[in-house]
């Protein structure tokens, strides 16, 4: 199976367990829940599900989407709390962004106490579907590794120091945690993940969530080019919102050359640490998508 086609058919299975899940727009309270699925069901990437995907399947050894389908709450948790996560980003008291993959913020489209509700609906709904799975051990061990993501050690933790780091001067140690905490958290949970439900040796989850550590990185800080130097078109956005907001970014401390070639060692060295793994294509490519970001 072709690459591509392989990333197409999960992102299938995801989006329709995302569309069977979230509650139709006719639901009382209304508001809220057109505003769930205005934000879930518009054209993310998910990149997260299918990093998870990918590695569960690797770990697997063969690609079955009937495996797929029972490990789908985990998919569809990581996309929902990715989800709230830019709602509540793009909050006027956060980065203040008016669009979101190419459309209107939720804040904008709705109001701001609908988007901030939004948010904490998605996040309880992706507790929620964890709790589906057929054993209570998966579920409890997804529990736990998406707690951890998020917290005040995870994104959350992330997303606090950037936003206390706009308009100072940070050095590059701040910023890379700011990166790695706002970002590469849930990229790593989402290999967790699948390390766990495979129970795979600690020396492997240890290797592949290093590795999802440098993906997540990477990924933010081509982000921070791009919101320099991108098109509308890749952001889903009006690039210049980080220099406006004055952001701690990558590009301000090191220069862009010097951020691209940090990515491209980040990059690089991920690429290393799984280069020998079989059934590793799918991951390969994942690599490969986040370099051909970089403009
Ligand atoms: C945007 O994430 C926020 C960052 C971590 C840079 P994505 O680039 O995965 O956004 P969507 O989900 O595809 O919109
Ligand atoms: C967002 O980083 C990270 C999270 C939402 C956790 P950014 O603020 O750079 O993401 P964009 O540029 O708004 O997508
Ligand atoms: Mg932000
Ligand atoms: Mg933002
Ligand atoms: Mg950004």
């Amino acid at each position: 199976m072709l690459i591509q086609e392989y990333y197409k058919t999960r992102k299938d299975i995801l989006e329709k367990g995302l569309e069977d899940l979230l509650a139709p727009n006719s639901e009382y309270p209304k508001n809220l829940h057109k505003a769930m699925r205005y934000t879930v069901m518009n054209g993310g990437k998910r990149i997260r599900p299918i990093l998870f995907f990918s590695t569960y399947e690797m770990l697997l050894g063969r690609k079955n989407k009937k495996r797929i389908e029972r490990v789908l709450p985990a998919a569809i948790a990581l996309e929902l709390v990715h989800t709230a996560s830019l709602i509540h980003d793009d909050l006027p008291s956060m980065d203040n962004s008016s669009e979101r993959r190419g459309k209107a913020s939720c804040h904008v489209k709705f109001d701001v106490p609908t988007a901030i509700l939004t948010g904490d609906a998605l996040i309880t709904l992706a507790y929620e579907v964890l709790t589906n799975f057929k054993s209570s051990t998966d579920s409890i061990n997804c529990i736990k590794i998406l707690s951890k993501a998020l917290s005040s050690r995870g994104m959350i933790g992330g997303q606090a120091v950037d936003i206390i780091s706009a308009t100072k001067k940070i050095n590059i140690n701040t910023l890379r945690y700011i990166h790695i905490k706002k970002t590469g958290a849930l990229l790593q949970a989402s290999v967790e993940m699948a390390c766990i439900l495979q129970e795979v040796d600690e020396n492997i989850t240890i290797t592949l969530s290093n590795f999802a550590l440098n993906l997540g990185l990477a990924y933010q800080i081509v982000d921070d080019i791009l919101d320099e130097v991108g098109s509308y078109d890749i952001l889903g956005k009006e690039p210049g919102g980080d220099l406006k907001n004055e952001k701690a970014t990558y590009p301000l401390l090191l220069g862009l050359e010097k951020s691209k070639k940090t990515a491209e060692k980040l990059l690089r060295d991920a690429h290393n640490m799984i280069k020998n793994m079989n059934n590793n294509e799918a991951l390969l490519e994942f690599i490969n998508s986040i370099t051909e970001r970089l403009p």
